[in-house]
């Protein structure tokens, strides 16, 4: 038994040490295509002081090379059709893009939609919370919070849709807006974020969505797609851009697209 037991002790712990060297190598391999990466592509930073605080005010995984995509896309915008945002988190990128709208004196309307982690199971232990779902909601209400403090006037509909649902209610139904009311989305859009589940499934639907809708010189930002990532969202930007169908305009270090 006593042979038995040490046995298995010694394979789990060579598992465990098998599977820790793999991460520092996983770890180890992208710092290294991220710092050659950006040796060829250094990414273009761009200041924009009015956004100093809002970027420690608001949680959130704002990417800096997106800063002069966001900005050269609202500046270019070839149309006063609606932006589309999927995955706003608690606000910050969508805060940002309200921004660069009032900078650039363009009214275009925003749409956004996030599902607010709705992948926490009740039984997720988070602190002190009685319920992991809870989660979801304090989130749904940071965001609502967020643009309400920073950009109060806005022109913005939100959903907390998943976005396939987001989708499936384009041009035909009322859907709740978080700011109040309904709205029904519809229509062309100029520019889509795309900024929701990173898998390549999930990624690739938001891309044949946003493409049915986007028009010809609309902007189209995939977050998470640099080269050096292993998310799903590159392996489909790398694809766009290969498609023929769209210019890329940047890699910075995401790809940065506009349709032809
Ligand atoms: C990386 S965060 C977005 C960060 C945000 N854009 C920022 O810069 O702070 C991804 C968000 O996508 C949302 N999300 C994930 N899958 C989704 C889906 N299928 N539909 C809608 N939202 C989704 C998550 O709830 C999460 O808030």
């Amino acid at each position: 038994m006593l042979n038995y037991l040490k046995k298995h002790y010694f394979y789990a712990l060579k598992f465990f040490k098998l599977n820790l060297q793999k991460n520092k190598i996983m770890r180890f391999s992208y710092f290294l295509k991220k710092a050659v990466f950006y040796l060829f592509n250094k990414p273009i930073i761009i200041k924009e002081a009015e956004l100093d605080y809002l970027k420690i005010l608001v949680p959130g995984w704002f990417e800096p090379g997106h800063l002069y995509c966001i900005d050269y896309a609202i500046k270019n915008l070839n149309s006063d059709k609606p932006i589309l945002e999927i995955g706003t988190f608690a606000g910050l990128s969508t805060n940002i893009i309200l921004h660069f709208l009032k900078k650039y004196n363009k009214n275009n309307l925003l749409y956004t939609t996030d599902w607010y982690l709705n992948n926490i199971k009740d039984e997720d232990k988070i602190c002190d919370l009685n319920n992991a779902r809870l989660a979801c909601d304090y989130l749904k209400e940071s965001f609502i919070r967020n643009v309400k403090t920073f950009h109060p006037k806005a022109n913005i509909l939100s959903s907390d849709l998943a976005s396939d649902d987001f989708f499936a209610a384009w041009d035909k139904n009322e859907i709740k807006n978080l700011h109040g009311g309904s709205f029904k989305p519809k229509g062309e859009i100029s520019f889509a974020y795309i900024d929701g589940n990173h898998a390549y499934e999930f990624a690739k639907r938001d891309f044949e969505n946003v493409d049915k809708l986007l028009i010809s010189g609309g902007f189209l930002l995939f977050d998470d797609s640099a080269d050096y990532t292993n998310w799903g969202s590159k392996k489909l930007a790398k694809e766009v851009a290969k498609s023929g169908n769209y210019t890329l305009i940047r890699k910075n270090p995401h790809y940065f697209l506009r349709k032809k």
